[in-house]
C-alpha cells in the first residue's frame, strides 16, 4: 500500500495536466486510469482523432475544389479509408505515449485500473487500497442519449462520436442528431468524404450559445459545403436494423411527424458527467441535479481532501477548461493560489472555416442591457485569406460603448481557433479595442482581420 500526497482519478486532459503540475510542485502523485492508454476521451476518442480526420478530409476538399484553380492539375486523390483511420490511430498513439513519457519524467505513478474512493484519504484500484492525503476526481464525461427519445446506441449503426471515428466504411447516408460541436465537426468530415449528411436539430439555429451572427453565417457556409439541415425538429425515435436505421422526428412548428433513413446515425446531443463506480453517494459527496459534482471556487467538494475538476463538475465541457482547473487545483493543494478566469475561456469548432469565440455574445450583452459597440471585419478584405481561398467569414469584436474595453470576440474564418487567443490575452489584461487596433500586426496575416475589427470599433477599418 503506497502513500501519496495526491491521487488523481482519470488521465484525461484535466487529470494528467493536474498530475504533472502536482509533481512539479513537489507532491508525490499517482494517477488512476482504466483505459489501456492515457489521455482520456480527448486524446483517445475525441479532440485528437477527430482533428486528424478533419485535417485529412480538408486536404481532400482542397484537392477537389481549389487545386485546379492554382494550376495544380491531375486526378483528385481517392480515399483509402483504412489508411485514413490508421493515420488517425497513429496520431492518437503518438500523443498518448507522449503522456506516458511525461509521467515517467515527472515520476508520476500510473495505477492501472478503475478507481473508487472507499473513504476520504483512500483510493481503491483492483484489490489494492492506496492512501492519499488529497484526491482529485477528473473522471470526465460520457455521451448522453437523446432526451425523451427511444434510441439504443450500438456503436455500429447508431453511434456516438466514439463509434463515428471507427466506422468500417464511409456511410452513403449519415443522419446527425444535434447541431452542436460534435455533430458539425464529424458531419463535416463525412460530408467531405462523400456522405450525404442530414443534421436534425431541436432548436431553430445551430451551435447553441454561440453569437447569432456566427450561427447564421456558419449555417450558410455548411449548407454550401453540402450538409443538409432540418432545424426546429425533435428526434423521438431511432430504429436500427443490421444495416440501416430510421430516424423519426417531429417538427416543432406544427407537430408533424417525419422519418428519414440512414446507413449510420450519429447521436450528438450532448455529454453528461461520468462518475459511475467512484462511490460518491456512499461518501456523501454533494451532486447537482444534473449529476455534476458540486465544488467551491477552489475545486473542493464538501468532503475534506476530495477535489473535482473538468467535465465532472459545472461549466463548459472543454479540455482546456479542465486543464486550467487541474493546474489550479494542484496549486491550491500545494498551498499556493489557484485561479481560473471563467470569463475568458475560448470555444473553438474545428471545421473549415474554423469558428472561435470568447467572452460575451451580442445576445448576452443585449440581455444584460449593457451599452456596447460592434466592430466587424470580413475576411474578404484580408489579402492573405483571399490568396488561399478562405475569404468566407468575419471577425466580430464587442467592446464596452463607454470604456472601449473588449467584452467578447467571435470569429468564423481561417485560423479562427488560433486568432482568438490574441483577444483572450487582451481580455486577461483588460485591453480596450483601441489597444488591439494600435498593436502592429504583420502583413499579410489572417490576424490583420482581428486588428481591422478592432479599428472598426473606433474610427473605422481600413480595408472595408
Ligand atoms: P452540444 O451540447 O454542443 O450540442 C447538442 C445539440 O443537440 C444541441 O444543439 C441540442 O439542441 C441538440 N438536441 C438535443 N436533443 C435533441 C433532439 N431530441 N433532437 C434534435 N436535436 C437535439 O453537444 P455535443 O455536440 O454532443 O458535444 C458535447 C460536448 O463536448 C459539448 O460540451 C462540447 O462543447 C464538447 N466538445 C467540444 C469540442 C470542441 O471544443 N471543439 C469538440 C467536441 C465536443
Amino acid at each position: 500500500m503506497a502513500q501519496y500526497d495526491v491521487i488523481v482519478i482519470g488521465a484525461g486532459p484535466g487529470g494528467y495536466v493536474s498530475a504533472i503540475r502536482c509533481a512539479q510542485l513537489g507532491l508525490k502523485t499517482a494517477v488512476v486510469e482504466g483505459r489501456d492508454t492515457l489521455g482520456g476521451t480527448c486524446l483517445n476518442v475525441g479532440c485528437i482523432p477527430s482533428k486528424a480526420l478533419l485535417h485529412a478530409s480538408h486536404q481532400l476538399h482542397e484537392a477537389e475544389h481549389n487545386f485546379a484553380a492554382m494550376g495544380l492539375k491531375g486526378k483528385s486523390p481517392s480515399v483509402d479509408w483504412t489508411q485514413m483511420k490508421a493515420y488517425k490511430s497513429d496520431v492518437v498513439g503518438q500523443n498518448t505515449k507522449g503522456i506516458e513519457f511525461l509521467f515517467k519524467k515527472n515520476k508520476i505513478d500510473w495505477l492501472k485500473g478503475w478507481g473508487s474512493i472507499p473513504a476520504a484519504g483512500q483510493v481503491k484500484v483492483g484489490n489494492e487500497v492506496h492512501d492519499a492525503k488529497n484526491i482529485i476526481i477528473a473522471s470526465g464525461s460520457e455521451p448522453s442519449s437523446v432526451p425523451g427519445a427511444e434510441v439504443t446506441i450500438d456503436e455500429k449503426i447508431v453511434v456516438t462520436s466514439t463509434g463515428a471515428l471507427e466506422l468500417p466504411k464511409i456511410p452513403k447516408k449519415l443522419a446527425v442528431i444535434g447541431a452542436g460541436v460534435i455533430g458539425l465537426e464529424l458531419g463535416s468530415v463525412y460530408a467531405r468524404l462523400g456522405s450525404e449528411v442530414q443534421v436534425i436539430e431541436f432548436l431553430d439555429h445551430i451551435t447553441p450559445g454561440m453569437d447569432g451572427d456566427v450561427q447564421k453565417s456558419f449555417l450558410k457556409l455548411l449548407k454550401k459545403q453540402g450538409l443538409n439541415f432540418t432545424l426546429g425538429a425533435a428526434v423521438s425515435k431511432v430504429e436500427a436494423s443490421k444495416t440501416k436505421a430510421k430516424v423519426t422526428y417531429k417538427l416543432r412548428k406544427d407537430d408533424s411527424e417525419h422519418q428519414i433513413d440512414a446507413d449510420v446515425v450519429l447521436v450528438a446531443t450532448g455529454r453528461k458527467p461520468f462518475t459511475d463506480g467512484l462511490g460518491l453517494e456512499a461518501l456523501g459527496v454533494e451532486m447537482s441535479p444534473r449529476g455534476q459534482i458540486k465544488t467551491d471556487s477552489q475545486w473542493r467538494t464538501n468532503v475534506p481532501g476530495i477535489y473535482a475538476i473538468g467535465d465532472a463538475i459545472d461549466g463548459p465541457m472543454l479540455a482546456h477548461k479542465a486543464e486550467d482547473e487541474g493546474m489550479a487545483a494542484a496549486e491550491v493543494i500545494a498551498g499556493k493560489h489557484g485561479h481560473v478566469n471563467y470569463e475568458v475561456i475560448p470555444g473553438v469548432i474545428y471545421t473549415a472555416p474554423e469558428v472561435a469565440s470568447v467572452g460575451k455574445t451580442e445576445e448576452q450583452l443585449k440581455e444584460e442591457g449593457r451599452a456596447y459597440k460592434v466592430g466587424k471585419f470580413s475576411f474578404m478584405g484580408n489579402a492573405r485569406a483571399k490568396a488561399v481561398f478562405q475569404g468566407d467569414g468575419f471577425v466580430k469584436l464587442l467592446a464596452d460603448k463607454d470604456t472601449d474595453r473588449v467584452l467578447g470576440c467571435h470569429i468564423i474564418g481561417p485560423g479562427a481557433g488560433d486568432l482568438i487567443h490574441e483577444i483572450c490575452v487582451g481580455m486577461e489584461f483588460g485591453a480596450s479595442a483601441e489597444d488591439i487596433a494600435l498593436t502592429c500586426h504583420a502583413h499579410p496575416t489572417f490576424s490583420e482581420a482581428v486588428r481591422e475589427a478592432a479599428l472598426a470599433c473606433g474610427d473605422g477599418a481600413i480595408h472595408m
